[in-house]
């Protein structure tokens, strides 16, 4: 069986753990191929509920090699202390696999990300200052420090002697902070990759093998398209590939392997930290809906802006991507509502705007164009078919499918497995 992947449609934080969680009863391999702990993952099951930050959502099927792909930057601190947590609630964690190609994050990009945040004064970008956009500076910086040099204790002194003075005088020169200690790194590193060994590996070699055996791999996004990189809201995005071609580069497989490209969307998008968000709600509607749905941040418990569901901006996500289905999440956050609306278009400098657009300048000014739906006003936590739903419900749905140009073939009513409905089963 070929690859599925699922990835973050929005701003992120649409309930793709969840997705996966789901999906990963049929597979055999569950990949994170992109971010770092930044991401936050909300999952409920038999376990209990958890908050999984670097782990992919599948470790709790056993039997699913999970893997945390060359695309990831690990703080092996935060890993660490996520497998401790997972054992200790009876959760088997042997079947992680850590890439030896991912970057570290150390302690200087946690410190950097912190002050050069606090340099950019009111233009900071509200980072999760876990480090993440410094990681990811210094690997294409050629400065990085990967997981498979923890497991050559000389190698990695050599490689951190090497790297340590140049973030030292960034440190101390630029910021004017005391520089920071090879020994103490050198020795909390070793203990950690002593701690990491059994689990880190060439994971190349291993994809080939569930490929060829025609098992079922999940590539699982972090953060979302409007956070990407390349194809976010520049600058006020993460610092890396949340599209599906990460997942490529991310991890190492073939875009002619990817048969289904899911993305995940929340009923209302929500974001965290700057940049511009047409259709973000100002009023008591807004807080009610953060409310209903505890949209405050799983890694940072920042309280999240929510909005209308904005199809122009979810179009976009479909084309950069080439999505094959959607799937809807959190239906049930609607509920109460007497009156749903979605954005349909923009208007800028008097003019209508149905596509995206590049600038931030542009989207900042961009005011959206709005449809308004009938709510349901009826509890849909217990359905379990799409056909069951309420009308205006089923037609929220398909009117967002006829706006977005791609079939929606998950809707989601509750955080539980079970509250996932199939509108076209995929697997
Ligand atoms: P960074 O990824 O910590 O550098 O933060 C850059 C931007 O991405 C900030 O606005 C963060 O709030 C946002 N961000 C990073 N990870 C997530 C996520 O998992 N969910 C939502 N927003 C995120």
């Amino acid at each position: 069986m070929p690859a599925i992947a699922i990835i973050g449609g929005q701003w992120g934080d649409e309930g793709k753990g969840k997705i996966v969680d789901f999906l990963a009863e049929k597979a055999s391999m569950v990949v994170r191929y992109s971010g770092g702990n930044n991401a936050g993952h909300t999952v409920i099951n038999q376990y209990g509920q958890f908050g999984l930050h670097l782990i992919p959502s599948g470790i709790f099927n056993p039997g699913v090699t999970c893997v945390i792909g060359n695309g990831v930057v690990v703080d092996p601190a935060v890993l660490i202390k996520e497998l401790d947590l997972l054992h200790g609630r009876g959760v088997d964690t042997s079947h992680l696999v850590v890439s030896n190609r991912a970057h570290l994050i150390m302690p200087y990009h946690i410190l950097l990300d912190g002050l050069e945040e606090e340099a950019k004064g009111r233009a900071a970008l509200g980072t999760t200052k876990m480090g993440v956009g410094p990681a990811f500076v210094d690997k294409m910086a050629r400065l990085g420090i990967r997981v498979g040099d923890l497991l050559d204790k000389a190698a990695f002194r050599s490689r951190l002697s090497h790297v340590l003075p140049h973030k030292n005088a960034l440190i101390t020169l630029v910021h004017g902070k005391p520089a920071v200690s090879l020994e103490e790194i050198f020795d909390a590193y070793c203990k950690y990759g002593e701690r990491l060994a059994p689990h880190i590996a060439d994971t190349d070699v291993l994809l080939e093998k569930t490929l060829g055996s025609g098992k079922l791999v999940l590539l699982e996004g972090a953060q979302g398209t409007l956070l990407d990189i390349d194809f976010g809201t520049y600058p006020y995005v993460t610092s890396g590939s949340a599209v599906v071609g990460g997942a490529c580069t991310g991890f190492g497989i073939s875009p002619r392997r990817i048969q289904h490209i899911i993305a995940v969307f929340k009923c209302y998008p929500t974001r965290v930290g700057g940049g511009p968000m047409p259709t973000e709600i100002k009023d008591d509607i807004g807080s009610l809906i953060r409310e209903r749905g505890h949209e405050y941040g799983t890694t940072t418990g920042r309280a999240r802006r929510c909005g209308w569901f904005d199809a122009v901006a979810a179009r976009y996500t479909v084309r950069v991507n080439g999505l094959t289905d959607a799937a809807i999440t959190r239906l049930d956050i609607f509920d109460t509502l007497e009156t749903i609306k979605i954005s349909t278009a923009y208007t800028v400098d008097g003019k209508r705007l149905e596509n995206f657009p590049a600038s931030i300048d542009v989207l900042q000014r961009c005011q959206p164009v709005y449809e308004e739906l009938p709510g349901w006003r009826t509890p849909t936590h217990d359905i379990r078919r799409f056909e069951d739903l309420p009308p205006p419900a089923q037609a929220y749905v398909r009117r967002i499918e006829q706006l977005i140009a791609c079939p929606v073939s998950l809707a989601s009513v509750g955080p539980r497995r079970e509250q996932t409905i199939w509108l076209n089963a995929i697997v």
